[in-house]
């Protein structure tokens, strides 16, 4: 595919003006000028070919508005365009940071309407919209337990307790609090043994962090007994809540023994995800850790005015003015659309759509922890076609030529050849079993012609990257001679 530079016919234009009425002049000096005669290099095309050209640029990726996108843990489902236009309402995406309370009272009043609906949800009487990512929110709510412990005169707790089935942002987390990680073991069904988090928990606990359900798709069953065991050793109970897309409606992590947890809204509430583009990750918590939370909290006063409050023990500020709203605009919105009986048969569908996956590719595919029905996701291993001679990157790399993007690879690591497969509830019955039919029809292959599957893709504008020769020799420049690579 041509480059937009190599598209540029020198005179060409998108639109006809006037005849310039005044002596045409750059005002660019020409020592600044990139051809040195006071122009840019700009290029020169139609707006048919640029039009063209950027619907084909954004169709060389694969992007959840273009298929499928399985990619376990990360929850891409497709994004309602109803809640774009909803977030640009001007009286919402105009307002000033600094603007005064009394005149960004819609605003305010949203964000602390949505920040009830996450406690409601999520059975916490606190919250803090403020994170930009489930990463950031996990590293609010170790704050939360920092500060919860100084209070009591307890700062030596610094010990976060931690299955080895923890998304990686967990101990990465508590590194950055300047906590120890404290690994716990699973057991053979895949869950955090009980009698291992007794043998670690002790005076310095700090917390229990958990990820549940957890990273091979399932719900932890023991899980009072678990939030128990720490809250008798004195330490609190973290739910990374990032996969609350599979209990909405269903359960609560404040009625299971958790002190607080993190929501991604770019997982659960359909805000847009990935790209770089902003996130969030709202913290709801216990009243008693609610008055840790970071600066400022919309409140509501007797006279049913709203205002951005100060709290005297917040331990900080963790985002300039108050988080990504514009993102959370667009969770409100979701939200009540949806209401309590939507949400609830998102996270329903989401179940459904995993364990039909799940019973579709059973005979096809190893499955170590298939104990019975999953959740949102699940988790499969490459090592029956790994004998085959096909790796578990092929197999990512040849559902590309079928027009899916794969599923999380080598994670999690307890899973040898991992694939961690979310359909999410937008997928309808036929793409699960279009996709369901491309896993079986590699499965085919790597069997009878692997070098289809170890050659993959074929069918992408690019062939096989060298991914490592790709992060560190990173080129983010278009290329700009006939002939060069995109
Ligand atoms: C279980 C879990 N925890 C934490 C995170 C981190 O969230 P973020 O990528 O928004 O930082 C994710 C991301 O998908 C996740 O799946």
């Amino acid at each position: 595919m041509k480059t937009i530079f190599q598209m540029s016919s020198p005179g060409r234009i998108g639109t006809s003006l006037p005849e310039m009425d005044v002596p045409a002049e750059s005002n660019i000096p020409e020592e600044l000028s990139r051809e040195g005669d006071g122009s840019v290099g700009l290029p020169e095309a139609s707006e048919g070919q640029i039009m063209r050209h950027y619907v084909n640029l954004s169709t060389m990726n694969h992007h959840v508005d273009k298929g499928m996108y399985p990619l376990g843990s990360c929850t891409m489902k497709y994004n309602p365009k109803q809640y774009e236009d909803l977030a640009r309402i001007k009286g919402l995406s105009g307002i000033h940071p600094l603007c005064p309370d009394e005149l960004a009272a819609g605003s305010l009043e949203l964000m602390y309407r949505l920040g009830e609906f996450f406690c409601e949800i999520t059975g916490f009487e606190g919250v803090s919209l403020q994170p930009a990512a489930g990463a950031q929110g996990e590293f609010c709510g170790i704050m939360l337990i920092k500060s919860y412990h100084e209070s009591r005169g307890e700062s030596h707790r610094n010990e976060i307790l931690m299955p080895d089935s923890a998304h990686g942002t967990n101990p990465a987390t508590s590194r950055l609090a300047d906590c120890v990680v404290v690994g716990v073991e699973s057991n053979e069904y895949g869950l955090v043994d009980p009698e291992d988090l007794r043998r670690k928990v002790g005076p310095n606990t700090a917390a229990f962090m958990l990820t549940n359900p957890n990273t091979l798709g399932l719900f932890e069953s023991h899980i009072e007994e678990l939030t128990s065991i720490v809250h008798e050793a004195g330490g609190l109970n973290y739910m990374d809540g990032a996969n609350m897309n599979a209990m909405l409606g269903i359960a609560k992590p404040g009625e299971m023994g958790f002190d607080v947890c993190h929501l991604n809204l770019h997982k659960t509430f359909a805000t847009p995800h990935g790209g770089g583009g902003p996130g969030s990750g709202p913290v709801p918590c216990t009243r008693e850790l609610a008055r840790f939370l970071p600066d400022p909290v919309v409140i509501l006063d007797e006279e049913g005015n709203y205002s951005l409050m100060k709290k005297q023990d917040s331990f900080g500020k963790l985002m300039a003015f108050h988080g990504n709203t514009g993102v959370l605009y667009k969770a409100y919105a979701y939200i009540r659309t949806l209401g309590a009986e939507g949400l609830r048969e998102v996270s329903e569908n989401a179940l459904i759509n995993a364990n039909y996956l799940k019973a579709k590719l059973g005979k096809y595919f190893d499955n170590p922890f298939d104990n019975g029905p999953c959740m949102h996701e699940f988790v499969l291993s490459g090592d029956r076609q790994a004998e085959q001679g096909v790796k578990t990157l092929d197999i990512a790399k040849r559902l590309l030529d079928y027009g899916f993007h794969a599923p999380t690879v080598y994670f999690p690591q307890i899973v040898h050849e991992a694939m961690m497969i979310e359909p999410t509830e937008t997928e309808s019955l036929e793409d699960l079993d279009a996709f369901a039919e491309a896993m079986i029809s590699i499965a085919g292959e790597a069997a009878e012609k692997p070098y289809l599957v170890t050659d993959a893709p074929v069918n992408t504008p690019v062939l096989r990257l060298d991914e490592v020769k790709a992060v560190k020799e990173l080129c983010l420049v278009e290329p700009v001679e006939e002939g060069d690579n995109l």
